[in-house]
């Protein structure tokens, strides 16, 4: 199987833990977007009745809706039951790193607005350690470079990420994006605590102690990490 077929066989799977009448939410990404495309046949085919949708990316509340699967806003919904979404690394330990599509701050919002999360990842996301995918943060625009400059110091080595036309990329929020290229992630709550109290960072893309389940594809089949 190629990478992409794994991709399709724990989209496809996930959905097996979304049941009628959940308030769900929907991450981002080319693996969630199988995910959203089975959840949209087995509605339309009515196998799952009366579900509402929260999404993290105008992506997935475009596929979603083409579906036909309603959708609401994070502020019309009391709480969301369980969302499924990607992840670009996840260590043994079971923290990730997400925002690969730029869409981690609504994906963490959503993520922590949810009572259950589980990530659905091919086998190349699985590592020992974090880090050697780089490390997104989102960014206001407002004293971007004073907050890249902060980052520098800090030995993280920041870099600006750019479209294919060397525009600097913006989020749904008209946000930067500066991912940074650390290596090794030896301490993850650490470097997330000084994150979080950078005021010039909206989010950045540690998602610790967040996920519950975990679907893993290999070749053999998808593998549940609970
Ligand atoms: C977007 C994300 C995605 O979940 C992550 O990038 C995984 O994407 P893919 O399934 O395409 O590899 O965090 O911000």
């Amino acid at each position: 199987m190629n990478q992409d077929e794994l991709k399709k066989a724990v989209g496809v799977k996930s959905v097996d833990y979304f049941k009628s009448d959940m308030v769900v939410g929907l991450g981002t990404g080319s693996t969630v977007y199988y995910m959203i495309e089975e959840l949209g046949r087995r509605y339309q085919a009515g196998e799952i009745k009366n579900i509402v949708a929260v999404t993290t990316s105008s992506r997935s509340e475009k596929q979603a809706k083409e579906l036909g699967i309603p959708t609401k806003d994070l502020n019309e919904v009391d709480h969301i039951d369980l969302t499924i979404d990607g992840a670009d690394q996840i260590d043994k330990n079971g923290q990730g790193i997400k925002g690969g599509g730029g869409a981690h701050l609504l994906e963490k919002m959503v993520a922590t607005n949810s009572t259950r999360n589980i990530w659905i990842v091919d086998q190349s996301k699985m590592a020992d350690t974090l880090g050697s995918f780089p490390l997104p943060t989102e960014v206001i625009p407002f004293g971007c470079e004073k907050t890249f400059t902060d980052l520098e110091k800090e030995g993280l080595n920041p870099q600006f990420r750019l479209n294919e036309d060397g525009s600097r990329f913006l989020t749904h929020n008209k946000n930067y994006i500066i991912d940074l290229k650390i290596g090794e992630i030896k301490h993850p709550h650490l470097l997330a605590d000084w994150l979080d109290h950078q005021v010039g960072i909206v989010a950045h893309g540690l998602f610790l102690d967040i996920v519950n389940t975990i679907i893993v594809g290999y070749e053999d089949g998808p593998k549940v990490i609970d």
